[in-house]
């Protein structure tokens, strides 16, 4: 596909932001109005009176040996919602384009959309929380410019059929944004072996969850070269700090850590799911590949604000119908989950 077509004219145009860290990093750095003397905070790090690099080098090849990507195809963003707008900002004409929403999903899609002055068409995803194909197609036109698919999906748990997805993207002249935010999660596969045959994917992913690293705030995308040259064309400088880049570097040298949270999560997810069949007012339990449950509940309000009350916070979700009556639940620790589980039993 050629990809130049579905930018926006003045991306494609635009003359990016030079910053001092991009061109130098070494010498006597005179040229960012930096603090010569050092840091108020240089107990944590060093040299964090410089900027970060903005171009994430150390970053992007530590990814990089982890996943077996080139780095030309990865990008680092401020948490991977940052990476949905920038991903709208390329694409989008604020006021003209718009994209497609399978619904229920995250939230986040349709608030960036929003902010962006991008129209939304949203299509219901079918009874079993897949994608429906065909509904999809029917609703693409001119101004469609990206198609917005979350695989484990949040808030219903189940990942979304690859035959399926992979007929989207031969179907459609435009970008397939998937959200893999819960995919270390998941048995299913990602979709990052089809990126070679698809320029027109672009696949996100967080620490936020299996690294359990949501406080830190930092996602990454993996793309084809040319979206990622766009999308660094368009992000701020200096996104990404030190202290943010030294803790995703020490993390990626122990993945061995995020698959024992990943086990333990569900190990934990199971024993939840089983001990919730039990329970009085769960009406029925939704296949799920992530670090989540969403349940169908007899009298969901009443339980979500009796939960509130005893200060277990689930969610729930108005905003859509099919799963009104369903509360989220995520996976917590032993502890929690005992507490969740016996605070519902006395509800029976
Ligand atoms: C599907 C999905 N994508 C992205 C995010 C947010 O990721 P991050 O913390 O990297 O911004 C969430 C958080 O709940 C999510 O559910």
């Amino acid at each position: 596909m050629d990809l130049k077509k579905l930018v926006r004219k003045n991306i494609l145009e635009l003359k990016p932001y030079t910053s001092a860290r991009d061109q130098y990093q070494d010498g006597i750095l005179l040229d960012a109005n930096e603090n010569s003397f050092g840091s108020a905070a240089d107990f944590m790090l060093e040299n964090l009176n410089r900027y970060p690099d903005p171009q994430q080098k150390v970053l992007r090849k530590a990814l990089s040996e982890y996943l077996k990507i080139e780095i030309s195809k990865l990008m680092f963003g401020v948490g991977s919602d940052q990476i949905i707008d920038l991903v709208i900002r390329v694409f989008c004409e604020p006021g003209k384009s718009n994209v497609i929403i399978p619904s229920p999903t995250y939230g986040v899609f349709k608030v960036a959309c929003n902010i962006n002055d991008i129209e939304i068409q949203e299509c219901e995803l079918d009874s079993e929380f897949d994608i429906d194909v065909e509904s999809i197609i029917q609703k693409i036109n001119k101004r469609t410019k990206i198609i917005f698919l979350c695989s484990p999906n949040n808030p219903t748990g189940n990942s979304l059929n690859p035959k399926k997805i992979l007929k989207l993207a031969e179907a459609f002249e435009g970008i397939i944004f998937i959200d893999e935010a819960y995919i270390e999660f998941s048995s299913e596969k990602s979709f990052l072996n089809y990126l070679k045959h698809y320029n027109n994917i672009i696949i996100s992913r967080t620490f936020s969850k299996a690294w359990g690293m949501a406080a830190v705030r930092c996602g990454y995308c993996i793309a084809d070269d040319f979206i990622i040259g766009l999308l660094f064309k368009v992000k701020d400088p200096y996104s990404i700090n030190k202290l943010t880049e030294k803790t995703i570097i020490e993390a990626l040298q122990k993945p061995w850590k995020k698959d024992e949270l990943v086990s333990n999560i569900l190990r934990e997810k199971d024993r939840l799911i089983l001990e919730l069949r039990t329970v009085g007012c769960v009406d029925y339990i939704y296949p799920t590949d992530a670090n989540f449950i969403l349940a169908k509940i007899k009298n969901a309000d009443a339980v979500f604000n009796y939960l509130n009350q005893k200060k277990i916070r689930v969610r729930i979700r108005k905003d859509n119908e099919r799963i009104a009556s369903c509360l989220r639940i995520t996976v917590g620790n032993k502890f929690e989950n005992d507490f969740l589980i016996k605070t519902l039993k006395e509800l029976n």
